[in-house]
């Protein structure tokens, strides 16, 4: 009994009492009613009676020590999370900041310009970004010479060697969904497609080999270039501020007869410039006879607008590589 005893104060003495969860299994273990000093205590009534004055004495001291670590502990327990709340109570102390997402600087260009032609009456409609060469070019009129078609403007996915026809690229505009749309819907058709778009060129602060375009079509009968100027002046005075100033200068786009492009004057620092946004054009013969439409009675006008020109102009940013490369000192200037 004595040895239990003995044995049972040095275990008591040298227990981890250092958190909550110990200091409840010691409690459990030793003092609880039916821990292991009380079972101890009903055996002192089977020694012999010499015996028993000493055990109960040496018992009471084993209690009395368990108790004694026991509250100790509990108190250092207490004291030191009551600290971890003092240290809390200071409400006027800065908090880690913490940094929510925003919409990249392209997105918002690109949803604003959806939100004007859905004014406009258009809906908004999207295609793969890996085209064959039926779509990206041929039915698109571009000649098979074409200088578009060569290896240094397209990102080929495929070369085929038996001819152009099995070529398969990275869409270098986004025009092949206009002979998409037409080939799966009839007419009429009102719709914007934005996206990206590849082209293997030279990267500089004005190019880059990806950038961004919404393309336009309306296609109906007896639709009329006045149309389509009317839609493009009205663009961009919701975009950019009814008294913005444009200019629409002819061009030539194999996909459109007759072909136009439309500018913008932007003041800058450094003196005023006109900038190119938009080529445009009314629907080539050539292409509704390729998706199957008769050019007789069908009509319609097209637009390809450059997205990242548009961003960099309203938010004044003047390289096109910081709108990919993700640079979160960009990012975070356009948050919320
Ligand atoms: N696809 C042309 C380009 O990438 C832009 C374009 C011009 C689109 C005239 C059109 C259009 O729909 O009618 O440069």
């Amino acid at each position: 009994m004595i040895s239990k005893i003995n044995e049972l104060t040095e275990a008591i003495n040298q227990a981890d009492l250092s958190s909550e969860e110990k200091l409840e299994q010691f409690r459990l273990r030793y003092l609880a009613r039916k821990g292991e000093i009380q079972s101890l205590f009903k055996q002192i009534g089977q020694l012999d009676e010499n015996e028993r004055a000493e055990a109960g004495r040496r018992m009471n001291q084993l209690k009395a020590l368990a108790e004694e670590k026991f509250e100790q502990a509990k108190e250092e327990l207490k004291s030191s999370s009551d600290q971890d709340i003092s240290a809390l109570e200071d409400i006027s102390l800065p908090v880690e900041p913490t940094y929510a997402g925003s919409l990249h600087p392209l997105t918002r260009t690109q949803n604003e310009m959806k939100e004007i032609f859905l004014r406009l009456g258009f809906d908004v409609a999207h295609g793969p970004e890996v085209e064959d060469d039926f779509h990206n070019f041929t039915a698109l009129n571009f000649p098979p010479d074409h200088p578009a078609r060569d290896m240094q403007d397209t990102f080929f996915v495929r070369k085929s060697e038996k001819g152009h026809h099995d070529d398969l690229v990275l869409r270098t505009h986004t025009s092949p969904v206009q002979i998409r749309l037409m080939k799966e819907t009839p007419p009429p058709i009102r719709s914007v497609i934005p996206g990206r778009v590849y082209r293997n060129e030279a990267v500089t602060a004005k190019s880059y080999f990806q950038f961004s375009q919404m393309e336009g079509l309306y296609v109906d009968r007896k639709v009329t270039m006045g149309e389509l100027i009317e839609t493009l002046v009205r663009f961009a005075r919701l975009m950019y501020g009814s008294d913005v100033e444009y200019r629409v200068r002819p061009s030539f786009f194999p996909f459109t007869e007759p072909s136009i492009e439309m500018d913008i004057w932007w003041d800058s620092d450094r003196g005023g410039q006109w900038l190119e946004i938009l080529g445009a054009g009314m629907v080539d013969p050539n292409v509704f006879e390729a998706v199957g439409l008769d050019p007789e009675v069908t009509t319609g006008f097209a637009f390809g607008m450059g997205v990242d020109r548009i961003a960099m102009l309203r938010y004044g940013i003047d390289d096109i590589r910081t709108l990919y490369e993700n640079d979160i000192r960009l990012l975070n200037q356009f948050s919320d």
